[in-house]
């Protein structure tokens, strides 16, 4: 059982945990054809949610569990992705971590959803030991969709990790 963090705040909202992160997708970013590489794409995906993760809990937090990783269209060289990641629910030492990417093309003003991910991060003490958050109080309809639907993921998340 995590033990209670000394940085235990009463409660946290999805606006304290909000991140936005800017990207120009460069050559060395990309493959032979153009396109961004996933591992670059999920290396900036897991850097928002943990960042995420942290202004909500104020501690170090590490990724225990990435799910729901669809990539959805390519993202092409010089285009630019931005990455939003807030926290939908935490739990005891756990929270789920939303992520969208859109890519924008800036010659054609044109965007695109090209990937969303639930990220579950655990905030650790200087020891690694797991470590009690404050939770999250939903206030928009939005808000509140993804708060309950955080949980059936999780129950999901619980059965397979018993399983494996
Ligand atoms: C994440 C970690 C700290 C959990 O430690 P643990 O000894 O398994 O701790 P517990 O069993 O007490 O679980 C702690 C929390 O992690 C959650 N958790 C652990 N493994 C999980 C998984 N695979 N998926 C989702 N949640 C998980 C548990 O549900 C629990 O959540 P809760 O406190 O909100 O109920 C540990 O597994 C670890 O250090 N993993 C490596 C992390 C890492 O190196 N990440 C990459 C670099 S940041």
């Amino acid at each position: 059982m995590p033990k209670r963090s000394s940085n235990f705040k009463k409660q946290r909202y999805v606006k304290d945990s909000q991140v936005e992160m800017t990207q120009l997708v460069l050559p060395n970013d990309t493959n032979q054809l153009g396109n961004l590489l996933g591992g670059r794409l999920m290396e900036w995906m897991d850097i928002a949610a943990a960042v995420s993760a942290q202004r909500h809990s104020n501690r170090i937090c590490v990724t225990a569990s990435v799910d729901h990783l669809v990539f959805h269209q390519p993202i092409r060289l010089g285009e630019v992705v931005t990455l939003r990641a807030s926290v939908n629910r935490a739990f005891r030492s756990s929270m789920e971590v939303g992520v969208q990417v859109v890519a924008e093309n800036q010659l054609t003003g044109n965007r695109k959803t090209a990937n969303t991910a639930y990220f579950t991060f655990v905030a650790v003490d200087e020891n690694n030991n797991p470590v009690n958050v404050a939770p999250l109080v939903p206030k928009t309809s939005e808000e509140k969709r993804r708060h309950r639907e955080a949980l059936q993921r999780r129950l999901m998340r619980l059965r397979r990790r018993k399983t494996s």
